[in-house]
């Protein structure tokens, strides 16, 4: 499949072997990945715990690409002084999660730091329209959060061609993310017709049938078509 726009690889960690973080992380970062996804899951706003600050940190300190920190928490603005303290990462937060998704969205962007509102399968695409005009990117949850490993929702794509009919009539800025089930497959293809540019890919990346480089290859040509 041609497309015009660079499409972006973000390879999410929670699919990673823990117990060698640094090194999958520098083997990502090498075979090229433009990205790299951080599930930060709280117990409250999703079922699981993933990790917190101190593992944010390891993975940072293993690679020099911008880090986009997925907050699958209730309430972000309280611990955005933890999570949006390097001004290269990107933060994404729920639209769901937040009281006050606006000011919210403000505080990040006066951080320095570029934003995303994420929105669950369920969640319309009517709840993060209003705060769209601010946003460096929009984020369409293809799963239901909580977990690496699930068949990516079919429906996702035509909340994604709504939302690149919104961005492109509105010349916003904003890029459309896609996160959960996306694969070497239609799942990425479909998702990049519909107009997403950002794909995260955990256990398409990170699993025991294929070593990490010819993972990142396959997703690569599968993106280039
Ligand atoms: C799910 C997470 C995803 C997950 C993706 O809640 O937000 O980022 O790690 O994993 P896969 O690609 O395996 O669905
Ligand atoms: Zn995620």
């Amino acid at each position: 499949m041609v497309s015009e726009t660079r499409i972006l690889i973000a390879p999410s960690v929670l699919s990673a072997d823990f117990a060698d973080l640094g090194r999958q992380v520098r083997a990502v970062t090498d075979a090229g990945a433009d990205l790299i996804h951080v599930d930060v899951m709280d117990g409250v706003f999703v079922p699981a715990i993933s990790f917190g600050e101190v593992v944010v940190d390891a993975i940072r300190a293993n690679t020099d690409v911008p880090l986009n920190i997925h907050l699958m928490i209730q309430e972000p603005e309280n611990l955005l002084s933890t999570f949006a303290k390097v001004e290269s990462d990107q933060i994404l937060i729920h639209a769901e999660a937040c009281g006050h998704l606006h000011r919210t969205v403000s505080r990040i962007k006066g951080m320095g730091n570029q934003v995303g509102v994420a929105i669950n399968p369920g969640t319309s695409v009517s709840a993060v329209e209003d705060v769209l005009p601010l946003l460096d990117m929009v984020m369409v949850m293809s799963v239901n959060p909580g977990a690496s490993g699930q068949s990516f929702i079919p429906q996702s794509l035509d909340k994604i061609r709504r939302l690149k009919t919104i961005i492109d009539e509105a010349k916003f800025d904003a890029q459309i993310e896609v996160d959960g089930g996306i694969k070497a497959d239609w799942t990425a293809e479909d998702s990049i017709k519909a107009g997403a540019t950002i794909l995260v890919a955990g256990s398409a990346i990170f699993n025991d049938q294929e070593s990490i480089p010819d993972a990142m290859n396959g997703m690569r040509e599968c993106v280039l078509g």
